[in-house]
């Protein structure tokens, strides 16, 4: 199979996006619903890849053309010794960037060690800034004082800009849009506001619900001037905007009004090894096998796979070719 496979629309792998753990402390009404998953959630233990399965995962990924890795979960500090796995891919060096996305609860006391390791960045989900809405966009499990905690030791630690990404749900917390930009505003970190997306199948999604970044951004520019940013690079996800009075930037995430299949070349793994070549891919494929044969037995068998790819739904959203099964957000990620 070729080095750098192309999918059936030309589409080659450029970013892996990585589950260490399918748990997560928190209980997000769009993600995770509290009333639908359990507390004991999760697979067994023996389920999930191990830190030699897992690295030897990344290099057969890189070895296909990714230079960009992101570890998620669930909330991917629940992992243990996260700080080893770091620093295990770190030397990785075909790599150009690793990323984590959390939830920040518990970032505070991992911020140094995760910096130390090689982490390169770090995205901070942050859906309010009001405690009790915060509690509330949390399934009752998070306190907004731990996050910016984390937020502080993350800057600390010498991650300087950070991105942070809210989720912005009509009803929930839109209210909360505008104390974030005036909060963040003037800091190098990144706010991004994310189109809530019917990932899943337990969140109950109604496009009712999912404010148009259009309308957010006139809401947002209204009050401070806006002007638009080009990408940093071709498939970028989120469209850029900078303040007009110089005080940093902020981005939207628009996959409902505006997708952006076209240019995805995102792969994504979740933590007990089943590649998924689409955030609402119905099935996964599982990778163990072949990962337990080495890392060319895994290079072929990803290649294929992604040869075969045409995954597009947010292109088809709403219309019938759309698939109806979708893996659940929390399995692989975001
Ligand atoms: P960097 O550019 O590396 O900083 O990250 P990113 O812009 O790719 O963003 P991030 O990983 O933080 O994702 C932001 C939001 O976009 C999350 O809610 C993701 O679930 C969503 N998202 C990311 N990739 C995709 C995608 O391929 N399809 C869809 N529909 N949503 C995506
Ligand atoms: N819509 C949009 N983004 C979502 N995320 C989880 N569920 C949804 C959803 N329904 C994203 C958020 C969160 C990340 C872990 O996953 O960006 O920050
Ligand atoms: Fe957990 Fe992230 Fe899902 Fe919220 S969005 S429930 S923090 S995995
Ligand atoms: Fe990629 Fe699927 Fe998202 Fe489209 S909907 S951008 S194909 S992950």
């Amino acid at each position: 199979p070729a080095l750098a496979p192309r999918d059936r629309f030309g589409r080659p792998i450029r970013d892996l996006r990585l589950s260490v753990i399918e748990a997560c402390n928190f209980r997000c009404p769009y993600c995770m619903p509290a009333e639908r998953v359990p507390d004991g959630y999760g697979f067994d233990r023996a389920s999930r890849l191990s830190f030699d399965e897992i690295e030897t995962l990344v290099r057969g990924f890189a070895a296909l053309g990714v230079r960009k890795l992101r570890l998620t979960g669930g909330e991917p500090l629940l992992r243990r010794n996260l700080p080893q796995l770091v620093a295990r891919l770190a030397r990785i060096e075909a790599l150009e960037d690793i990323a984590l996305t959390t939830n920040g609860a518990l970032l505070a006391p991992q911020a140094r060690a995760l910096r130390d390791a090689g982490l390169h960045r770090i995205t901070v989900s942050l859906d309010a800034l009001d405690p009790q809405r915060f509690r509330a966009m949390s399934g009752g499990r998070g306190e907004i004082a731990d996050v910016l905690a984390g937020i502080a030791a993350a800057e600390a630690a010498g991650f300087g800009a950070l991105k942070l990404n809210c989720v912005v749900e009509r009803g929930a917390n839109d209210d909360q849009v505008l104390p974030l930009v005036e909060r963040f505003r003037g800091t190098p970190h990144v706010l991004r506001f994310i189109e809530y997306m019917d990932v899943g199948t337990c969140n109950g999604w109604r496009r009712g619900r999912v404010v148009p970044s259009a309308e957010l951004r006139d809401r947002i520019a209204a009050r401070w001037p806006l002007r638009p940013l080009g990408p940093h690079y071709r498939g970028e996800v989120a469209s850029r905007y900078a303040f007009e009075d110089g005080q940093g930037e902020i981005g939207f995430v628009s996959s409902v009004s505006a997708p952006f299949c076209g240019d995805c070349h995102r792969a994504r793994v979740s933590a007990d090894g089943r590649l998924y070549t689409c955030l609402f891919a119905g099935e996964g494929h599982d990778l163990r096998a072949a990962l337990a044969e080495g890392e060319a037995a895994l290079r072929e068998r990803v290649a294929r796979l992604w040869q075969a790819r045409g995954d597009r739904y947010s292109e088809l959203r709403g219309t019938p070719a759309a698939p109806r099964r979708r893996v659940e957000m929390f399995l692989v990620g975001g």
